[in-house]
């Protein structure tokens, strides 16, 4: 029996044949360097990257070799050995985005690099990833497909968000992408489909036999989904400002948690398998509307200052959301009636990620007042699942206590190391496993989710967009905002995950 790096070597290998050439398009820039890089590293360093590997940054900065390779191993932490061994199968090429003969000498370059590695007939096989700003995603991957596609090889070409901006935008961007590229060889990350808890969403549905009972309307009463971070937009004033949060975390990351809570059951584990069931669950979710929406920016605080005085924030008067909470339906026989409620936000108490299943009042309760049972499954920091159980409590008391079933990985998996999210995806790629990235169909179906109501929010001042200190759980409309969809805080005082029997209920 292989090991799992066994396997996953074997696997690499066999797809690529041992041969690969990865291009990093906007090496120079930040995503490169936080986490194209850091990622790539920890492959190689893992060898899970195919034995004869080349990695290619390209972008307009015309830089030395020397220069190029501090800026790309700045932020990984490692052994210098190691970081150097990474560095020989490294180099920089500089041209422009939109030019010719710059796409030309790139595939020139690549060719000489290629033979000078001994890569074989038949596998110069390239994988290219656009860290780069959506505006230059077109020409790039038209003087990529044009000069510098592998006619004697395999082609993968990976693409981050933002899609588009809405439906009309995506759609036309998944054209012009779809004329140049098949879309077996498009990569569309969504980085959290990397993240080792949301991989772990259907292992624990769908290899539980207990959850899978009770995954539906007659047990489940809501779901949340939250996703909060404790800094502001400071110094990405100028993106996010044309994004809003709803663009930003919820039309993407946390809508891909919604599918894959809510999806049914794939016919397998393969991608495409999984993906249809993705697409099939989306199109039961009609567009949000206004009054499922709660939404609001960050003022100043605490000595932080307010979204509207960053200073890279050009519309001084911007109405952006900096924080929504925004309610979705599934139309279909699983899910009607119950609510899935989103809520992400920049700027508050709290850097946590989290999925939390709220399940129904037992019916004809014996113990009045025991809470609802909880599954909690707690993306980051400290990945954990957890449930919320009633007990006898421990003693000589017929009371009941609210406790939990407790798996914190970082306690039970101690010898574990957890993968980046863009390591794993990266892996993915080179395996030709497309089950954690997103399709052309699922996008279109998640922006008509989300498209009436940005243009609606865009275009109409009357919308109000409240406000929260920086710092703080949110706008103070929250609970109520919550509470309205049956949400219950009657266990509000209990905390993960440390608890005793409270000093007055001791015998
Ligand atoms: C990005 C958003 O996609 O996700 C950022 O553009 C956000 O605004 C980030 O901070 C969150 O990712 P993570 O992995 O830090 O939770």
């Amino acid at each position: 029996m292989p090991t799992p790096a066994q396997e996953i070597q074997a696997q690499v290998s066999k797809e690529l044949a041992g041969f690969v050439t990865i291009i990093v398009l906007g090496a120079s820039g930040d995503l490169a360097k936080k986490k194209t890089y850091p990622a790539l590293f920890k492959l190689f360093r893992n060898g899970f990257l195919p034995e004869n590997t080349h990695i290619v940054g390209y972008a307009r900065t015309k830089m030395t070799h020397e220069d190029y390779l501090g800026r790309v191993t700045q932020y990984i932490k490692a052994d210098e050995k190691e970081v150097e061994k990474f560095k020989a199968i490294t180099t920089y090429h500089s041209g422009l985005y939109d030019d010719d003969a710059s796409w030309k000498s790139l595939d020139d370059y690549l060719v000489k690099n290629e033979a000078g590695r001994g890569v074989s007939q038949g596998h110069r096989n390239r994988v290219f990833y656009m860290a780069l700003p959506p505006s230059v995603f077109i020409p790039v991957a038209k003087g990529v497909k044009k000069a510098v596609y592998s006619r004697d090889g395999v082609n993968r070409l990976i693409v981050e968000k933002p899609f588009g901006m809405d439906t009309e935008s995506s759609n036309e961007l998944g054209r012009e992408l779809g004329a140049l590229f098949k879309e077996e060889e498009i990569y569309r990350i969504d980085h959290y489909l990397g993240k080792e808890m949301i991989k772990n969403v259907m292992t624990m549905r769908f290899a539980n036999i207990f959850f899978s009972q009770v995954w539906d309307r007659k047990y489940i009463d809501n779901v949340q989904i939250t996703f909060k971070e404790p800094f502001g937009t400071e110094g990405r004033g100028g993106y996010f400002d044309d994004f809003g949060i709803i663009r930003d975390v919820m039309q993407n990351h946390l809508l891909q948690v919604l599918s894959l809570i809510a999806m049914e059951r794939p016919i397998s584990t393969e991608s495409e398998a999984i993906r249809d069931e993705k697409v099939k669950v989306l199109k039961c979710i009609p567009p949000v509307t206004i009054d499922d929406a709660l939404l609001a920016q960050y003022v100043a605080a605490n000595g932080k200052p307010g979204y509207l005085e960053d200073d890279t924030l050009k519309n001084k008067q911007s109405r952006t959301p900096t924080f929504a909470a925004l309610t979705l339906w599934v139309q279909n026989e699983r899910w009607e009636g119950v609510p899935f409620i989103m809520k992400a936000g920049k700027a508050l108490d709290d850097a946590k990620v989290d999925i939390r299943i709220q399940f129904r009042n037992v019916a004809g309760n014996l113990y009045k007042g025991a809470p609802r049972n909880e599954l909690v499954m707690r993306i980051q920091p400290k990945e954990a699942v957890y449930i919320k159980f009633n007990n006898k409590q421990p003693g000589l008391s017929y009371q009941t206590i609210q406790s939990d079933l407790d798996l914190s990985y970082h306690e039970r998996f101690t010898d574990m190391a957890i993968p980046d999210a863009y390591e794993s995806l990266i892996l993915d790629v080179l395996r030709n496993d497309h089950s954690n990235f997103v399709r052309d169909d699922e996008l279109e179906a998640a922006w008509k989710i989300f498209t009436p109501l940005l243009h609606r929010i865009d275009s109409d001042s009357s919308i109000p967009v409240r406000t929260y200190p920086y710092g703080s759980r949110g706008p103070a409309e929250l609970d109520g905002f919550v509470k309205k969809y049956g949400y219950d805080r009657s266990n509000a005082n209990y905390t993960w995950p440390v608890q005793s029997v409270a000093p007055g209920n001791k015998l």
